[in-house]
């Protein structure tokens, strides 16, 4: 069915209604990112929970129904704002949980929101609380506009541990989940001048790989020279697996399946805006690897990794102590893009250490898959046109180097195309600390979802 048409939306008259709600929509970020909802950590569960109803909260507070959804870990939220029957149903999907914050350099405290004139610091401010909300209220505006679309909000609260859970209960909820199409918040801008949307985002496999060669710290003086030495042998396995100095994986095979950029997306690398310069700052980075742009692009959006995320084991603290340890382990993960696969890194990496030091046991951990995005067609273009609606630019199309598991799910389950609409800045410092949002970021936001869900209608 064709929707009948509303009226046009003014940018004008929407921005005087989000300023007017500036204040309470800052007391809902406060509330929200006020509740360390770190998923990672077991003692924080039931701040998860609360975050998830604080959020469920903030829908109905908005003039929807939401309710949460049981998934055996942290729950999943869905709401929706109905407009009516037969009209088309576009779903945001944004994760509420956060990373921890126990960096040493945070300023303030993690989980009080500081705010500094426009900017607003606390975890979680922009991965993903802010854009969450800042979807919320563009919702919120085009329903009392009369926009005729549903609009459905899919939060989950197991993002940042790999989404364990995700697929297999939207599985069972796959009816009440219908929709037409997601649009999923939670993604990074190439600059504050450059809006840019995912084309693509790489997949992740991680792994722990643990070796114990006794039961106790001993004597350097009695047994080293004879005792094996489980840290310098992995951090031998580790350095056979990855040459730290350039990158570049060692593993045979590794790099297989990389399929090769498009002559396309490396001619949208060249005009995307993306500098060195630009890069080191947003990410207090003193020296990288290579310095060329392009290269660099390459190498984050592009190419597959294997870093090393903590090697731990030994004597760490003051003074001397001459011990061979007994076990050491090491974190790493990969960044999987297009068309690896999770299950054969798994296989290439075990059969790798097992030929190596063959008493190492590799334990895997999260796998998402990497996902290739369409960049053509009327909903790309829809968003095209409510960003440069809201912020007066074009996005960019270009592939993100990080990664969300539930976007491989929603497709494969929902059966429903999945974009982005991200309103992050680099210089927000994910993950890191001193995370923060802007209200130009939230402002600019709700006017470019407002737009969405109204280009969208307007497809019918
Ligand atoms: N929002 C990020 C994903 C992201 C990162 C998109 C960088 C664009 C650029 C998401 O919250 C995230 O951090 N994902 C984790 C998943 C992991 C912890 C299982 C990631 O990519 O490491
Ligand atoms: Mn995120
Ligand atoms: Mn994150």
């Amino acid at each position: 069915m064709k929707p009948t048409s509303h009226p046009e939306l003014s940018k004008k008259e929407m921005l005087a209604a989000v300023r007017a709600g500036r204040a309470a929509w800052e007391r809902r970020l406060q509330e929200l990112v006020e509740i360390p909802s770190v998923s990672g950590d077991p003692d924080r569960k039931r701040d998860v929970r609360r975050a998830a109803e604080s959020a469920a909260q903030a829908i109905r507070d908005a003039g929807g129904d939401a309710k949460i959804v049981e998934t055996g870990g942290h729950p999943l939220v869905h709401g929706r704002l109905r407009a009516g029957d037969g009209l088309p149903t576009v779903t945001v999907y944004n994760h509420i949980d956060v990373q921890p914050a126990n960096e040493p350099e945070w300023k303030s405290e993690p989980f009080k929101l500081l705010r500094k004139g426009d900017t607003y610091v606390a975890r979680g401010t922009t991965d993903d609380k802010g854009p969450a909300l800042s979807a919320l209220a563009g919702a919120r505006l085009a329903r009392e506009r009369g926009v005729r679309a549903n609009v459905h909000f899919l939060w989950e609260l197991e993002e940042e541990i790999g989404s364990p859970n995700f697929e297999r209960t939207i599985r069972a909820h796959k009816r009440e989940l219908a929709t037409g199409s997601v649009v999923v918040s939670d993604t990074v801008w190439v600059s504050r001048r450059q809006p840019a949307c995912p084309a693509g985002l790489r997949g992740l496999q991680g792994f722990r790989i643990s070796l114990e060669t006794g039961a106790t710290d001993q004597h350097s003086g009695t047994t080293g020279g004879a005792a094996r030495n489980p840290v310098a042998e992995l951090a031998d396995l580790v350095a056979a697996m990855v040459d730290g100095r350039t990158g570049r994986v060692k593993i045979p095979g590794f790099y297989d399946d990389v399929v090769k950029p498009t002559r396309a997306e490396l001619r949208d690398l060249a005009r995307c805006g993306f500098t060195t310069a630009g890069f080191k700052k947003d990410h207090l980075l003193r020296s990288l690897r290579v310095d060329d742009p392009i290269e660099v692009m390459k190498r984050i959006w592009l190419m597959p990794t294997m870093e090393i995320h903590g090697i731990a084991g030994g004597y760490q603290g003051p003074g001397v102590k001459t011990v061979v340890p007994p076990r050491a382990t090491a974190i790493v993960s990969c960044r999987l893009v297009p068309d690896m696969k999770a299950s054969k890194i798994v296989a290439l990496v075990r059969d790798f250490v097992r030929a190596r030091c063959p008493d190492a046991v590799v334990r895997p951990e999260h796998a998402l898959e990497p996902f290739r995005g369409r960049t053509t067609g009327s909903l790309p273009d829809a968003i095209r046109g409510a960003m440069k609606f809201a912020f007066g630019k074009e996005p960019v199309f270009v592939r993100e180097g990080g990664s969300i598991g539930a976007v491989v799910s929603i497709e494969k389950v929902l059966r429903a195309p999945v974009h982005f609409l991200g309103l992050s800045l680099p210089e927000h410092g994910y993950h890191a600390p001193n995370e923060n949002f802007d209200w130009r970021q939230a402002e600019g936001g709700m006017l470019a979802f407002a737009s969405y869900f109204d280009r969208v209608a307007r497809l019918g």
